[in-house]
């Protein structure tokens, strides 16, 4: 089901957004905190993993267009938690788009919308998020969209090696009756 705000479309994956989703998931900026660039391969098995997640039935990270001229911007969503750790099994939100759509609100605008179909429509109770430590920006979205910081949830990234300077999270949370 796609979902409409007044600058984005969230969506379904098509086979088009393939070429553009590597271009951003190769550019070194946009990967800063979320390690090393992918590879056309696995860019694609991204793909085929939140196509398969939403044939399902399942929450998962829509695509995001430009609802003025249709262009593809990258993804934002809610998905199940694919490690261990002690807020899981939970569901997360998460965000990234290509840079030059950085800095207007996009990622913001998107999350809220992202966030209200969550908790309406799929029923969920509470949904976290979490960044590297010095993400700033993808933190400013977590506070902007209402959520809380947990200092008490810090945590290191399961997938990561411990001096790995990508390993120390924040996490933060929204309760349905935050945003109800
Ligand atoms: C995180 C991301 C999705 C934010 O997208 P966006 O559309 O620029 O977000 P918004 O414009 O809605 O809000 C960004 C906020 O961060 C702020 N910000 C951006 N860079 C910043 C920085 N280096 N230091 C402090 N604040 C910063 C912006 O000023 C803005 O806050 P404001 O509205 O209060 O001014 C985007 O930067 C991105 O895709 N990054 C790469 C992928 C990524 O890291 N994803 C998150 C993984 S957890």
């Amino acid at each position: 089901m796609n979902v409409e705000t007044p600058r984005l479309r969230l969506r379904g994956w098509l086979e088009r957004d393939r070429a553009p989703f590597a271009k951003l998931n190769a550019d070194p900026n946009v990967m800063k905190f979320l390690g090393p660039a992918l590879t056309r391969a696995q860019n694609d098995a991204v793909i085929d993993a939140q196509m398969a997640l939403m044939c399902a039935g399942r929450p998962a990270f829509w695509a995001v267009e430009s609802v003025s001229d249709n262009q593809f911007m990258g993804c934002i969503g809610v998905k199940k938690v694919n490690f261990e750790a002690a807020f899981t099994p939970a569901y997360e939100i998460g965000w990234r788009l290509g840079a030059e759509f950085w800095g207007q609100g996009y990622a913001t605008e998107g999350a809220k919308a992202a966030l209200a179909h969550a908790f309406e429509t799929w029923g969920m109770d509470e949904i976290y998020s979490f960044t590297v430590l010095d993400n700033v920006s993808s933190q400013s979205v977590m506070q902007k969209i209402g959520m809380t910081h947990l200092p008490k949830g810090a945590f290191n990234h399961p997938k990561l090696a411990l001096d790995d300077p990508l390993s120390p999270h924040v996490l933060y949370r929204i309760r349905r009756e935050d945003l109800l």
